[in-house]
C-alpha cells in the first residue's frame, strides 16, 4: 500500500460562449437590470464568464476536463478505479454526475460518486480521494469539479448574476511512494446555511421553494477571509511547513479582493497567487482545478513545487490542501 497520493495530470474545460462584463451588462440592460464593467472589475476582479449551451450538462464539461487530465497522466479511462465529481449543479437528482461521467468516459466498475460542498467541493473531493488512496481502496482517481452555475442564476438580481460562470477542472490522483498531498483541513458550519443557498427542491414532480441562488455577499465575504486563513494555517502546521515554503497559492476563484486578503494574511506576494477569476468568474467547485490546470499548462506551476489549495463556499464550508506537485 502506498503512503501517499499525488497529482499526475490536470485538465479543464470552459464552454465556448464567453460573455465579457460589457456583453453581460448589455444583456441585463434589456430587462432593466443595470450594471457595468467598471463596477464588476472594481468589486470582484471578474472580466468575463463562460455560459454553457442549454443542452450541455456538468458531466459534459467534466468529461472534457477528465479526458485532458487522463492524457496528461498517460492513462486510459479504464485505468481509473475512482471518480469523484464535486458539483452543486448535477445533471440529474440521481444517479450521480460521477456515474454519468463514468459512462461517457467509457469506463466501468470503479467507484463513482458526487460530493456536494458547493465552492469548497473540490477541496472536499480531493481530500476524500486522498484518504481512499491511502487506505488502499483506490489507486488511480479522477477528481473533478464541474458546474453549470448559470442555471441557478437570477438574472434580475445584479448582486449575484454577474459573479458566476460555468466550467470544469479535473486532476488524476494516483497512489505514490513519494509525497504529493501532505495535509488537508476540512470544516463546515451549518448555522450559516442561509447566507448562500439555492432554497428549492423537487417534490411530487414539482420544483418547490426558490430554485435560484440567494447570497448575502457581505456576510460571505467577511466569513470567507477569516476561515480561509485558519484553514491555510492548519494545513501548514499539520505538514510542518511555514507560509514562506509555499510556491503557489491556488485559492477558490470568487473575488480578487478575497484572494488578496488571503495572500496578505499569509504575507505572500500576489506574484505567488494563481488568479484566473478575471477569465471565468466564480465557477464554484470547478474554480480551483481550472486555476490549477491553467497554471500547470502555462508553465507557472512546475513539478516539485509546494501548493496551497483553499476553498470556501455555501454550507458554510471551507478547507485547504497542501501538496507537492
Ligand atoms: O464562493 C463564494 C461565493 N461568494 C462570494 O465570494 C461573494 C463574496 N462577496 C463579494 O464578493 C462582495 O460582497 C460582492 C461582490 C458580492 C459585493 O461587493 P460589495 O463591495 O460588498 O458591494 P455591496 O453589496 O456593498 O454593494 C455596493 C453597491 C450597492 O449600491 P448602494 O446600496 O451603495 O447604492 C449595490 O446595490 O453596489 C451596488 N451593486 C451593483 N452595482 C452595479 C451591487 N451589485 C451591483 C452590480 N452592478 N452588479
Amino acid at each position: 500500500m502506498s503512503l501517499y497520493s499525488r497529482i499526475t495530470g490536470t485538465g479543464s474545460c470552459l464552454p465556448p460562449r464567453r460573455l465579457s462584463n460589457a456583453d453581460l451588462a448589455a444583456e441585463l440592460a434589456v430587462s432593466g437590470v443595470l450594471t457595468s464593467d467598471d463596477w464588476i472589475v472594481e468589486r470582484t476582479g471578474i472580466r468575463a464568464r463562460h455560459f454553457a449551451a442549454a443542452d450541455v450538462c456538468s458531466s459534459d464539461l467534466g468529461l472534457e476536463a477528465a479526458r485532458q487530465a487522463l492524457q496528461a497522466a498517460n492513462l486510459q479511462a479504464q485505468d481509473i478505479d475512482l471518480i469523484i465529481v464535486a458539483t452543486s449543479t448535477p445533471d440529474m437528482v440521481f444517479p450521480s454526475t460521477a456515474c454519468i461521467l463514468q459512462k461517457k468516459l467509457g469506463a466501468h466498475g470503479g467507484a463513482a460518486f458526487d460530493v456536494q460542498a458547493v465552492c469548497s467541493g473540490f477541496i472536499y473531493a480531493l481530500t476524500v480521494a486522498d484518504a481512499l488512496i491511502k487506505t488502499g481502496t483506490a489507486t488511480k482517481a479522477l477528481v473533478i469539479g464541474a458546474e453549470v452555475f448559470s442555471r441557478l442564476l437570477d438574472f434580475k438580481d445584479r448582486t449575484t448574476c454577474v459573479l458566476f460562470g460555468d466550467g470544469a477542472g479535473a486532476v488524476v490522483l494516483e497512489a505514490s511512494d513519494t509525497p504529493g498531498i501532505l495535509a488537508s483541513d476540512l470544516h463546515a458550519d451549518g448555522k450559516h446555511v442561509g447566507i448562500l443557498c439555492v432554497p428549492g427542491h423537487v417534490s411530487g414532480g414539482k420544483v418547490l421553494g426558490e430554485p435560484l441562488l440567494k447570497m448575502d455577499g457581505k456576510a460571505v465575504f467577511k466569513l470567507a477571509v477569516g476561515v480561509l486563513d485558519e484553514a491555510a494555517r492548519a494545513v501548514l502546521a499539520k505538514a510542518g511547513k511555514v507560509a514562506t515554503d509555499i510556491d503557489w497559492l491556488v485559492p477558490h476563484q470568487a473575488n480578487i479582493r478575497i484572494m488578496q486578503s488571503a495572500a496578505k494574511k499569509l504575507k505572500l506576494s500576489m506574484d505567488k497567487v494563481i488568479v484566473t477569476v478575471d477569465q471565468h468568474g466564480n465557477t464554484s467547485a470547478a474554480s480551483i482545478p481550472l486555476a490549477l490546470d491553467g497554471a500547470v499548462r502555462n508553465g507557472k506551476i512546475k513539478p516539485g513545487e509546494l501548493l496551497m489549495l483553499e476553498g470556501v463556499g455555501g454550507g458554510f464550508t471551507w478547507g485547504a490542501v497542501l501538496l507537492n506537485m
